[in-house]
């Protein structure tokens, strides 16, 4: 996402310095090619030298020298996004006032281009009413402020003030500025995870699947621009972007209530979500006391969420199911790809090398509706989510309207 695009560092006096020095390796790493602009009081947190040398650029901190005149106004036209990291409590003052005494600030003034600012200090500086003013005119100048996080602060105190940490900084980038639009206005729901079904109220049935598939191809399909619906059994799994939405359940009767009721808003289904087959058919009011030798729990059948979303698929639908088999692999995903009506089935080859449940890597095989199968070597998870999805939308119409 950050190939190719063209990122001004700009770096302000704080002791949150010491990150730009990753946040600038992270992005170089990411392809983005990076320009650093300094104020002279970030000289003494972090060295220009480190940051050029990651940057492979010059770094900029005064107007002008004996010999040049830094020309600000070219810096900024010349990047696709300005990002200010970290932004201490006077820069912030001179962004909300349009004040001009340093190169930095003369670079802000001038950029044509979006600003993302991370702001750092100590949590009294943040909660004092004229940070609170200052940050409210930035926003108002169309600028986006990455939030500050809870933790240690340089003070020894611990409170709100934080710089945001490098990765997260990068998530917000790319999550604010760098989404493609192939997907735009495409609704996707995936589910993912396991589910749980109660047997007693202290007990439940359930099985190893950690949600990390589901959530990695929900991922893709966000930074491809569809309005992305993750529904999730209990997982610890977290959206790396806000602007993925999670709607928890527990149950595989939650589940399918949940995705029946946006069944007709969806384009692309995503099934991915290991649901229990059966549950108990009665759950005991009370926990159920040690008596017998053998005990025996009668099952019933849960509803099946993907055949309901197959049988009452409309034509402009993608549904996609998964499945997981330890013998007869292509036969009976298969027979799930027509029993269940679904327009592929991708299959996790369940073997020695490819554990699937927990694991960070997967090895799968999409079996289209015409019994193609098109196979995909063991990579990571996110690498198998990048493949799932750039076959999806090999699969649709992404221009067609609902
Ligand atoms: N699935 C579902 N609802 C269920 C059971 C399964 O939506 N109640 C979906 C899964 O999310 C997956 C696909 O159906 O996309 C296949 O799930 P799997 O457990 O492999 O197949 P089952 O139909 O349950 O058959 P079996 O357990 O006999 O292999």
């Amino acid at each position: 996402m950050l190939a190719g695009k063209r990122i001004l560092l700009g770096i302000s006096g704080s002791i949150a310095a010491y990150k730009s020095i990753l946040l600038t390796r992270l992005l170089v790493k990411a392809g983005a090619e990076v320009k650093v602009v300094m104020t002279p009081a970030a000289r003494d947190f972090v060295s220009p030298l480190v940051l050029s040398t990651l940057s492979k650029n010059a770094v900029l901190v005064d107007l002008t020298n004996e010999n040049s005149w830094a020309n600000h106004v070219q810096l900024g036209r010349w990047a696709d996004l300005m990002l200010i990291a970290p932004a201490s409590c006077n820069t912030l003052a001179k962004m909300a006032n349009g004040l001009c005494d340093n190169l930095l600030m003369a670079v802000y003034l001038s950029a044509t281009c979006p600003v993302a600012i991370a702001p750092a200090m100590d949590e009294d500086m943040w909660h004092h009413p004229s940070t609170k003013r200052n940050l409210d005119l930035i926003a108002a100048y169309s600028n986006k402020i990455i939030p500050v996080e809870k933790g240690e602060l340089a003070s020894g105190l611990f409170g709100d003030g934080r710089m945001a940490e490098p990765e997260t900084i990068i998530d917000f980038l790319i999550e604010n500025y760098f989404r493609l639009d192939t997907l735009k206005n495409k609704k996707v729901v995936i589910t993912a995870g396991p589910t749980q079904e109660a047997i007693d109220p202290v007990r439940y049935i359930s099985n190893h699947s950690s949600g990390k598939m589901g959530y990695a191809i929900a991922e893709v399909f966000y930074l491809q621009g569809a309005d992305v619906t993750i529904v999730s059994g209990p997982t610890n799994e977290k959206v790396r972007y806000n602007g993925i939405k999670v709607l928890n359940v527990s149950t595989s009767d939650e589940m399918f209530d949940v995705v029946v009721s946006q069944i007709n808003e969806i384009d692309i289904a995503v099934m991915c979500a290991a649901v229990a087959d059966y549950k108990p058919l009665v759950i005991a009011d009370n926990k159920i006391k040690k008596k017998e030798n053998n005990w025996q729990l009668q099952m019933e059948k849960t509803k099946d969420i993907l055949q309901y979303v197959g049988n009452n698929k409309r034509s402009n639908q993608f549904i996609a199911g998964f499945a997981l088999e330890t013998e007869n692999e292509k036969t009976n995903a298969i027979n799930k790809l027509k029993n269940k009506n679904a327009d592929c089935i991708i299959l996790n080859s369940f073997n020695k090398d490819n554990k699937v449940f927990g694991s960070d890597k997967n090895q799968i095989t999409i079996i289209d509706s015409s019994e193609t199968e098109h196979n995909f070597e063991l990579k990571s998870k996110a690498g198998v989510a990048e493949d799932i999805v750039s076959y999806i939308i090999s699969k649709i119409n992404v221009n067609s309207d609902k």
